[in-house]
């Protein structure tokens, strides 16, 4: 299953993919975890990407595609994934059409997580006080789901247009979010 994952901050994409991974047996790619994984460390590329990502606006198409490219080059992911975060623009979703070609490869299926800016504030604000995570402040939560209407919102018509969207709504617990997503899948790939 070759999976991406849409939704603005805080619509439960990752916590959503992790159980997927654990559900279909196929790993879950982040790009922001890849990027926060560069920060922590301190490589040249995360020392690029730490103050756009605090300041909530999108690291450069390039440096992201090249770290997905060679996420995608890795042995576990013959059996597809779920990608989490990526793409987030309509460069970025062609950029992905293009490399999964070379690969041979298509995206299978786009799943949208629907759910009203109020919540997504208040769950972020849940975890900003639970984790302290740098870009979890109220300017930067701005900033993304801005960014989020004007750049990503886009993606979901890429897919619509494709027919592999299927939007689900992303209100109610992790686990009757998580029955609908499987829902959503298992009857698509029956
Ligand atoms: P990224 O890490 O992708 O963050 P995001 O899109 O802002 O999403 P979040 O992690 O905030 O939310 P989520 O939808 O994953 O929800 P979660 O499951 O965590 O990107 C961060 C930054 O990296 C970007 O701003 C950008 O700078 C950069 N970046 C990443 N990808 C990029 C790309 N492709 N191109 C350029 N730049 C890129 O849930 C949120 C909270 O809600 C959690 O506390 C969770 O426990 C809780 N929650 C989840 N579901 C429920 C539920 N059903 N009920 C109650 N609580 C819930």
């Amino acid at each position: 299953m070759r999976l991406v994952l849409l939704g603005a901050p805080g619509s439960g994409k990752g916590t959503q993919a992790t159980r997927l991974r654990d559900h279909y047996r196929v790993p879950h790619i982040s790009t922001g975890d890849l990027l926060r994984a560069a920060v922590k460390v301190g490589t040249p590329l995360g020392l690029q990407a730490k103050a756009v990502m605090e300041a909530g606006a999108l690291v450069s198409d390039d440096i992201v595609l090249a770290m997905l490219e060679e996420r995608l080059s890795q042995g576990d992911t013959g059996g597809g994934y779920v990608l989490d975060g990526y793409p987030r623009n309509l460069a970025q979703a062609n950029s992905l059409d293009a490399l999964l070609a070379r690969l041979g490869q298509s995206v299978e299926r786009a799943i949208q997580l629907d759910v009203d800016t109020e919540l997504l504030i208040a769950r972020i604000a849940g975890r900003a006080k639970a984790e302290g995570r740098a870009d979890d402040n109220p300017e930067s939560v701005r900033k993304r789901l801005q960014v989020y209407e004007e750049q990503t919102a886009p993606v979901i018509e890429f897919y619509r247009h494709q027919q592999k969207l299927t939007a689900v709504d992303g209100v109610g617990s992790m686990e009757a979010v998580f029955e609908r997503v499987v829902e959503a899948l298992d009857s698509r790939y029956a």
